[in-house]
């Protein structure tokens, strides 16, 4: 009953209730700073650009810019009912993306708004696409829907300059406990990259479930990858299924970084090939979710023909700069094991031309020269482990920064969340959010982090629905801490900018979580 009288008392504040007939939302553009990640710069100011049936998306004249604008053109067309050419001719006034050289580095942008039209300027495509991504959270929520809705469509008036704080803003998804499809994996690069996350992390082997193809090493796939948790059917990605991800992220300025987890977490892999068991007997597959019972047989030499077979293979279809060799929660493994299995493997990666990122554990070995280490403790993690990852930022070695009780998407909000984990606690939205990725592990040199990482593990998600609960809305904060400067960080004023992506992750199809700790607009 509250919440009936209060949309009738909205309605009624805007002036529009006509009996019977869909009220007019009120024709005012939302403050041109209401933008997750926050930009760096935002001035606002001048009129409002209204976005007109007769309006036009100007692009350069072939290439990325190009196909960028065909992009906005398809978020835009089923919502306005505009046609909205994508032209590099006329004078038309509309939307116009420009790419010229400028002080916005690889992903920045300007976005300049007014009632001529709204211009988005970046020195590369990276950055247009990000500036895209801006305008649509600029223009009302409606504006994701697929079909015709009454707008208007008001973009506020002024200026915004933003450019990234950190180069790596990453997202995981772990195919392996359960398998995601090509499809749901699209679905969510979608998510990913309106929010301007520039790296799709993928766990693709783990003790449930191998899911990439290697060619030397067919039984991986048919065998290792035929279940998962709980026993489903599980599944793979052939090669062009991968290709086709790695695209598709490609096209929405996203690098894949492939993850072969090792030594540990391999019982898929030692399942499928008994010759790579120390025994020589291969286990049965596993459909459970412990942790930290299998390992690759280090002291045999088949095992670096096939690190090295796997490497080369996925290497091969990644264009991308980094291959994670996991490396956590090897508790099968002696450390001795571990350091010479390491000293071992990370040169395969750089042989096939990639960079080595490994779980913070790698730091307990000897990280080769560029690796990079993801940090996945809590904020109560054991001095002396977090002391090491420190040491190791000090002597060269990257970080990414998961700190499990903060970014782990995964974890469960409250006691009552029907799914996810709690052993690094329960995470809320403002916990996810007010951490200061600069500052997190003090003693590390600022140049040493890369950026951020939001993991979604899955021994507990099975379906898309269960993906969008579960990311949204701590998604959000972990784009926001990868791109938006410290000196915006601010839990009252970001709660309120996320408040307003509520009714566009309705728009968009996305059921999200609506924690009591952000003032959602009523639906
Ligand atoms: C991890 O959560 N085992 C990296």
């Amino acid at each position: 009953m509250a919440r009936v009288l209060g949309s009738l008392l909205l309605v009624a504040a805007a002036g529009a209730f006509t009996a019977g007939a869909a009220p007019a939302p009120p024709a005012k553009a939302g403050p041109l700073g209401r933008v997750v990640p926050a930009p760096a710069s935002v001035t606002p100011g001048g009129s409002a650009y209204r976005l007109t049936r007769d309006a036009a998306i100007r692009v350069p004249d072939s290439g990325e810019g190009r196909r960028i604008g065909t992009q906005l053109a398809d978020i835009l067309r089923p919502s306005t009912g505009y046609a909205l050419p994508v032209t590099s001719h006329g004078h038309r006034s509309g939307i116009q993306l420009r790419l010229k050289s400028g002080p916005f580095g690889t992903e920045g942008y300007r976005l300049v708004s007014g009632r001529g039209g709204v211009t988005i300027t970046a020195a590369r495509p990276a950055g247009l696409f990000h500036g895209v991504q801006t305008l649509r959270q600029l223009l009302p929520a409606a504006v994701e829907k697929d079909s015709v809705q009454p707008g208007p469509w008001l973009v506020a008036g002024g200026t915004i300059v933003d450019t990234p704080r950190y180069a790596y803003r990453g997202a995981m998804l772990d195919v392996s406990r359960h398998f995601f499809t090509v499809e749901q994996v699209k679905r969510y690069i979608d998510q990913l990259a309106l929010y301007k996350i520039n790296q799709l992390h993928l766990h693709l082997s783990d003790d449930q479930g191998w899911r990439i193809a290697v060619n030397s090493w067919p039984r991986l796939t048919t065998y290792g990858g035929s279940t998962e948790v709980g026993g489903g059917k599980g599944g793979y990605y052939t090669k062009a299924d991968y290709q086709e991800i790695v695209r598709y992220a490609a096209s929405r300025y996203l690098e894949v970084v492939p993850e072969i987890d090792m030594p540990g977490h391999t019982n898929a892999a030692l399942a499928s090939y008994a010759d790579l068991n120390c025994d020589g007997v291969a286990p049965p597959l596993y459909t459970g979710t412990e942790v930290g019972f299998s390992s690759l047989c280090v002291g045999k030499e088949i095992t670096y023909d096939f690190v090295d077979d796997v490497i080369r293979e996925l290497a091969a279809i990644t264009p991308g700069r980094y291959l994670h060799i996991g490396g956590d929660e090897a508790h099968s493994t002696s450390h001795e094991d571990y350091v010479g299995f390491m000293d071992r493997v990370q040169p395969i990666v750089a042989k096939y031309g990639k960079t080595v990122i490994g779980w913070h554990q790698l730091t307990g070995a000897h990280p080769a020269k560029g690796a990079i280490a993801q940090y996945w403790g809590l904020d109560d993690t054991d001095a002396a482990e977090k002391a090491q990852v420190v040491k190791a930022a000090q002597n060269g070695t990257g970080l990414i920064l998961s700190p499990a009780d903060r970014i782990y998407l995964d974890m469960k909000y409250t006691e009552d969340t029907p799914l996810g984990q709690d052993w690094a606690g329960l995470v809320d939205v403002k916990r996810a959010y007010d951490w200061d990725p600069g500052s997190y592990l003090p003693g590390a040199p600022a140049s040493a982090i890369r950026g951020v990482e939001a993991p979604l593990w899955t021994e507990t998600i099975v379906t898309d629905a269960d993906i969008d609960y579960m990311a949204f809305p701590r998604l959000a904060g972990a784009a926001e801490l990868g791109w938006s400067p410290a000196a915006t960080h601010d839990w009252d004023a970001y709660k309120v900018r996320l408040a307003a992506q509520g009714p566009r992750w309705e728009a968009l199809g996305i059921g999200y979580y609506r924690s009591p700790q952000v003032p959602w607009p009523a639906k």
